[in-house]
């Protein structure tokens, strides 16, 4: 017992003490993937012990070798109604399926109305859905989107018939959000309507439409005469003019609390360090004011208001110093000790390949698919954006290879995604029965599809987030976030009918 006791403690004080390090915001993902988990309040009348029990379903490894015969269990939550000929089916996604899901968000509200059974089915290699024993590159080939399709197309048939169900709706927001899109185009059998929210349809290598967003949102600021982007663009060009002197990379150091020395030699270490910081930004875009709680309820109120009021604020000192400001707020919220922009760190935290690792959180798995399938690597090569061009494409493609194999170059990269488009037809969307609902403050709406097709409406909800007509309703919500929910309400009736 002592003896056990001692070892976990060791282990746990090991991984304090290990350089592992993944940055909180990476490839436009937040540690715990894109979909953060509603807000539970004091009003709900809910609590965590409301929450289903893990179930688990026989899923088969390989869907595309039919001698192939292993399998493994996959995990799902039911909830709502026990029996029902309705079923409603979230869709997971790049991060542990959270059961809260289960009893809250906007889908529960739906799902009542109509009497559907609710189920969430985790995505493969994500959360608790291990297929294989680690996630080496030999036993992560079957992760892929193609695969995860058809586990939700075995899984569906599977409750239908156990259920005697007649009809099936899908959400999913975010990569979940594309998943709906393409299980709506693969298995339309299958499906009587799909919710598709924030869902990226064009992949793309190189999505420098991201940051332009960002500059566009962050433009949405308005104080006095002072521009939250020029901001910004000054406190990155300082950072420039500080970098090749020793007393001014000193002075970095101090000031955003950097966890070592800059070498100015270590040109990928620099590159972090201001997609890091950018990140800061990033992050807070892509989730302004949604209500959505991580867990811990973190930097929820940090807001496009907050950092912008930073960035603007004169009596905070020089552009540089809010910068550092804004930095130092969240190293704060998030209770870090310092900012690690050690790419070395980086890159071997996301070559571990065992799941009790940091980097099975999600981050090593998301990796591997936008390296092997959809690209969307944020970079700063948009001239409309404002963190200089510090962080170019091939920061990002060089990853690829670094954390995975030398063979994942750029043009392996190009070649994947292009092979994705050309396998979902990325935005000529011809499939009826789906509604695409998206954020305009989201950069993620970039690569979405926005306005209404003929045979699918497109709802594009100005001002909001990623993902915020899924949340639960807030007194806060602007008209045409309420307005949006109402209409999906209406299509899935349709859809039912
Ligand atoms: C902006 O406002 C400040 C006072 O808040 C003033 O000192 C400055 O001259 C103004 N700048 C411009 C460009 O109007
Ligand atoms: C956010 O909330 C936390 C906890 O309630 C609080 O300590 C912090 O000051 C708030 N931050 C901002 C920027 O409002
Ligand atoms: C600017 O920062 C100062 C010091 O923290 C604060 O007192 C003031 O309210 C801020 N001004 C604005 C407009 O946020
Ligand atoms: C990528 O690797 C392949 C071999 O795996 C090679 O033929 C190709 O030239 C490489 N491309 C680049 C851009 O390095
Ligand atoms: C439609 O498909 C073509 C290739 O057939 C592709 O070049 C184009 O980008 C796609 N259009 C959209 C809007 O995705």
């Amino acid at each position: 017992m002592g003896s056990v006791f001692r070892v976990l403690v060791l282990l746990a004080v090991l991984n304090v003490c290990v350089n592992a390090y993944i940055p909180r915001f990476l490839r436009g993902r937040p540690k715990g993937g894109f979909l953060g988990s509603p807000a539970l309040d004091s009003h709900d009348k809910l609590s965590l012990s409301d929450v289903p029990g893990a179930q688990w379903f026989n899923q088969k490894l390989d869907h595309f070798d039919t001698e192939d015969t292993r399998t493994w269990k996959q995990r799902f939550f039911q909830s709502c109604a026990i029996k029902s000929k309705i079923l409603f089916l979230m869709i997971g996604g790049e991060g542990t399926a959270n059961p809260i899901w289960n009893i809250k968000g906007t889908w529960i509200d739906y799902a009542k109305k109509h009497g559907a059974v609710c189920l969430q089915l985790e995505h493969r290699y994500y959360g608790q859905s291990h297929p294989l024993l680690d996630t080496s590159l030999e036993n992560i080939k079957y992760l892929s989107s193609e695969q995860a399709l058809y586990d939700l197309a075995t899984f569906i048939t599977a409750k239908k018939l156990e259920f005697g169900a007649e009809k099936v709706i899908i959400f999913g927001g975010s990569y979940p959000g594309s998943l709906a899109a393409w299980f709506r185009i693969k298995f339309p059998h299958l499906v009587d309507g799909a919710v598709s929210t924030s869902a990226p349809l064009l992949a793309q290598v190189n999505f420098k439409g991201y940051l332009e967003v960002v500059q566009n949102s962050l433009d949405t600021f308005k104080s006095g005469n002072e521009s939250c982007n020029d901001a910004i663009t000054a406190a990155n060009t300082a950072i420039q003019i500080l970098l090749p002197t020793h007393a001014g990379r000193n002075q970095l150091k101090s000031m955003f609390r950097l966890c070592n020395d800059i070498d100015i030699h270590e040109k990928k270490d620099i590159a972090n360090l201001f997609s890091t910081l950018a990140g800061n930004f990033e992050g807070v875009v892509q989730y302004n004011k949604d209500n959505r709680a991580f867990e811990g309820a973190k930097g929820t109120n940090i807001t496009i208001d907050t950092v912008c009021g930073i960035m603007t604020n004169r009596s905070l000192g020089d552009e540089l110093h809010r910068y550092a400001q804004v930095n130092n707020l969240m190293l704060k919220t998030y209770s870090e000790k310092c900012t690690d922009f050690k790419y070395g760190n980086m890159i071997d935290s996301l070559r571990d390949v065992s799941w009790t690792s940091e980097a099975a959180e999600g981050g090593r798995q998301w990796t591997y698919q936008t390296c092997t399938e959809f690209g969307w690597y944020q970079s700063s090569d948009s001239e409309a954006q404002p963190f200089k061009h510090t962080f170019p494409i091939d920061f990002w493609t060089q990853q690829c290879q670094d954390i995975f194999n030398i063979k994942f170059n750029s043009s392996f990269i190009s070649r994947a995604v292009a092979h994705t488009n050309e396998g979902y037809g990325a935005r000529n969307y011809t499939q009826d029965r789906i509604v695409f609902v998206n954020g305009g403050i989201d950069p993620w709406h970039y690569l979405g599809i926005t306005k209404s097709l003929p045979q699918a409406p497109a709802i594009f909800i100005p001002g909001t987030a990623h993902c915020a007509n899924m949340y639960p309703a807030s007194k806060d919500d602007p008209p045409a976030l309420v307005q949006a929910r109402v209409q999906i309400g209406q299509l899935i009736d349709q859809w039912l009918k």
